[in-house]
């Protein structure tokens, strides 16, 4: 079977996380995706954070599967020229150097286009235009700058930061989506075109509905935020704690064994649909027609005590025993899985979403496998790449070089230490 975007070949430019995200996707959906890397270092994860001694780190290994590798320095004259090739035999180049590393590399967009009038040029900063587009930016740091840090954590606490990576593999997912739009529009158009996305900006896309509540803030109190009815509100949209971000309240519950195990705890949504179930189920009968718990309205200022209660119930249950009783009744809910549990379940294992790969120096690891499932394009996941593992067949065969070529390439030290590769 064919792959969603086979014949589509990228020239992979990126490092670290947000790049390495979306390059990843595009390769388990089909596309050649080709990763340059500086000779002798490689993308700066392949030694970050090492578990094996020697071996490229799981960091590296679990966002880069599925691409090849070839060494090449892009200040050498000889790496230059090699690179201009790779533009001309490319349809996407993506990139998430500090602002300004490819034009200072001799790559402007006027340059590339020069080289290649339907390549894409993607590329992923901190920020858009404007005072702070110059800056180099991390994950942590477009998760404040974006909005999450200042909405994420409890009222009587500092900002904080979330253990997912909507900074780096969140723009990453952003990218890719441009990426694939671009790719169509170029069927009508016959042009590439830029595709920019901003750390900050994909960050507060994530953000979205607290700036929702940004603008409702000026009309009252926000009812489903823990500081009603008690607390105070500010002029900006204060931190939620567990409260659901949508119309139906939720919270965080203690479960069996809360006291010893982290993560003994489930996460509950009183839906206003299954409120007579709910009751049922913590033996609360009297609250379907209470006037004070009946409706939504009447039980926004009495959240803090209702979950209370729901807790009494919660506690006396393990996570699983909870789950399997309240989903019985469709009532929402979730238990927190541990990153062990995750790593350990039967079914993600089974749908490809958690995947178990070889690799030639590490030995085996787990990595997430595509999260987005087509039907007429499976994905499997391949090991990410030895640095410049495919040096030799990229210049050959994809770029059509001739040996004497390879040679004066190789001689010029625009592959880095590890080659010969001439006739090898
Ligand atoms: C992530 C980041 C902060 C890292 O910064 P950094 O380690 O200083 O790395 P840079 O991107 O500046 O690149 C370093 C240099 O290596 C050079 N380089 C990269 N690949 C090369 C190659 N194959 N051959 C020769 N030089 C190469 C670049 O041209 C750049 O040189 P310059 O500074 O002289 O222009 C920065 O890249 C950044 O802000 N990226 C955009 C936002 C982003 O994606 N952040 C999240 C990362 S998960």
């Amino acid at each position: 079977m064919g792959k969603a975007l086979e014949g589509i070949r990228i020239l992979d430019f990126t490092h670290v996380q947000s790049g390495p995200t979306c390059t990843q996707l595009l390769a388990w959906f089909g596309a050649d995706v080709i990763k340059v890397e500086k000779p002798g270092v490689g993308d700066v994860t392949r030694a970050q954070l090492r578990d094996v001694a020697n071996a490229d780190s799981l960091y590296f290994t679990m966002l880069n599967s599925n691409k090849r590798s070839i060494t090449l320095d892009t200040k050498n004259p000889e790496g230059k020229a090699v690179l201009e090739e790779l533009i001309k035999s490319c349809d996407v180049l993506v990139e998430n150097f500090a602002p300004g590393a490819l034009d200072r590399m001799g790559f402007s967009w006027t340059r590339i286009q020069e080289l290649n009038p339907r390549m894409i040029v993607a590329s992923i900063k901190g920020f858009g235009p404007g005072p702070y587009q110059d800056h180099k930016v991390y994950e942590n740091v477009a998760q404040c700058v974006g909005g999450a840090a200042s909405t994420t954590g409890f009222d009587d606490g500092p900002p904080l930061i979330t253990g997912a990576q909507i900074g780096d593999s969140g723009t990453g997912v952003h990218l890719a989506l441009g990426i694939v739009t671009a790719l169509f529009q170029r069927t009508v158009s016959g042009r590439g075109q830029r595709v920019d996305a901003a750390m900050q900006d994909a960050v507060l896309n994530l953000c979205r509905v607290k700036l929702r509540d940004q603008q409702r803030i000026q009309q009252g109190p926000l009812k489903e935020y823990p500081q009603y009815p008690h607390g105070t509100f500010g002029d900006s949209v204060p931190r939620a704690g567990n409260a659901s971000g949508g119309g139906q309240p939720g919270w965080i519950l203690k479960c069996k064994n809360w006291e010893t195990d982290p993560n003994a705890y489930i996460y509950f949504v009183a839906q206003a649909p299954v409120w007579d179930a709910i009751c049922n189920v913590i033996g609360k009968n009297e609250w379907i027609t209470d006037p004070d718990y009946a409706t939504p309205a009447a039980r926004l200022p009495r959240l803090k005590a209702i979950f209370a209660t729901i807790e009494e119930w919660t506690a006396s249950k393990t996570k699983f025993e909870a789950t399997a009783i309240l989903s019985a009744h469709n009532i929402p809910c979730g238990p927190i899985l541990s990153m062990k549990e995750i790593a350990e379940d039967p079914s993600l294992r089974k749908s490809g979403t958690i995947v178990e790969i070889d690799h030639p120096v590490r030995g085996s690891y787990l990595t997430v496998g595509n999260p987005i499932k087509l039907s007429d394009s499976p994905t499997v996941v391949e090991r990410s790449p030895l640095l410049g593992e495919h040096t030799g067949e990229i210049l050959r065969d994809l770029l059509k070089l001739d040996e004497p070529r390879i040679r004066n390439i190789e001689m010029s030290g625009a592959l880095g230490e590890r080659f010969p590769i001439a006739a090898e």
